[in-house]
């Protein structure tokens, strides 16, 4: 009997290791574990044993069972790896190799590589600054004072200061636009200067579909001597134009912004219907751009630049409305929200 167990073992290993499928091993293991398999057979034939012989062939035969159901757990593994025992140390270099994913810059950020491109041509420095600001600069020094209405347009989060951090420069904020920057850049810059800040800023909003707590502006700011709103007028111009690759027509509509004075809200041509009229500019011909002006004598000298002498131009770009256009996208959400489905349309 000890004799018949052993040819067992030797068989059912035997198989196990030539078993190529997971399918071939089932069998395999219906064939000698089986109700009706090799194994209850000789279980079968213990009964008819001597009694003294009985114990260690019962034993024997457990022995067997348990090693053979580890034998085929440890074989069904390495068949799920996918490599056949046969060839499992073989490396096939001639194997196609397996084509990486690879990921792309997010629409957002392309574009507003290609909006800092165009600036940079014309010879504006880039600069950034801090997302966390001070009341001081986000507010005050664009000569929007403590309690003055302006300041109510937006709609703020504050930061709690680190303890004992009560600085003089007043409460901290998310900066709500970048335009802190341009007093920022001139306490390290003179005149002339041509520079522009893109970046995040953030407001208080209920999120829909052209509104985000969170977005990029792109300030820019040009002082100089002589300088006047035909330059402002003839940049943007040439900015939208780039951009676009249109020929575009623009027109200014007065609008208050502390800061600057005069302040002038840009419009572009409508781009689908060239000025007609259509449902995207809401049948008016033209599409809000932007807001601009010349910088106010209050911001000049507080930027340590005398107003009798220098002047300048300032504007603020809503760059995700900006991409949205160039790319036809109709919600501003998508941009933050990192779904495949739309990010791999780029
Ligand atoms: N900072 C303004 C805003 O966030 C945008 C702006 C308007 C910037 C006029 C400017 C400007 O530089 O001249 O609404």
């Amino acid at each position: 009997m000890l004799e018949q167990l052993e040819q067992f073992k030797t068989q059912a290993d035997k198989a196990i290791t030539s078993a190529n499928t997971l399918q071939e091993l089932r069998d395999v293991e219906v064939h000698f574990l089986g109700r009706r398999g090799k194994l209850a057979l000789l279980l079968q034939q213990l009964r008819d044993l001597p009694q003294e012989e009985r114990p260690a062939a019962g034993a024997r035969a457990n022995e067997l069972k348990k090693d053979l159901i580890a034998a085929l757990a440890h074989r069904a593994e390495s068949l799920k790896g996918g490599t056949p025992a046969s060839t499992s140390h073989v490396l096939d270099i001639t194997w196609p190799g397996e084509r990486m994913p690879y990921g792309h810059i997010h629409p957002l950020t392309r574009f507003l590589r290609l909006v800092t491109s165009i600036f940079s041509s014309m010879g504006f420095e880039i600069i950034e600054g801090p997302e966390v600001e001070s009341t001081k600069y986000n507010f005050d020094l664009l000569n929007i004072p403590k309690d003055h209405p302006a300041r109510d347009v937006w709609d703020t989060f504050f930061v709690r200061s680190p303890e004992g951090v009560k600085s003089a420069e007043g409460d901290l904020v998310l900066r709500t636009h970048t335009s802190p920057m341009q007093v920022r850049a001139m306490e390290t810059r003179t005149p002339p200067v041509r520079f522009i800040v893109p970046g995040r800023v953030y407001r208080h909003e209920a999120t829909d579909a052209s509104h985000e707590a969170m977005f990029y502006q792109c300030e820019g700011l040009v002082i100089d001597r002589g300088i006047r709103v035909t330059d402002l007028l003839g940049t943007l111009k040439i900015f939208l134009q780039t951009l676009f690759e249109k020929k575009v027509k623009i027109r200014v509509r007065p609008e208050f912004y502390p800061f600057v004075e005069p302040g002038l809200d840009i419009d572009m041509s409508c781009l689908l219907c060239d000025g007609k009229g259509c449902p995207a500019c809401k049948q008016s011909g033209w599409m809000e751009m932007m807001g601009s002006g010349m910088v106010h004598p209050k911001v000049l000298t507080n930027m340590g630049v005398d107003p009798k002498v220098y002047s300048g131009f300032a504007f603020g770009l809503g760059i995700d409305r900006l991409m949205m256009l160039y790319f036809g996208i109709d919600d501003v959400r998508l941009s933050y929200q990192s779904d495949m489905r739309f990010l791999e349309q780029f």
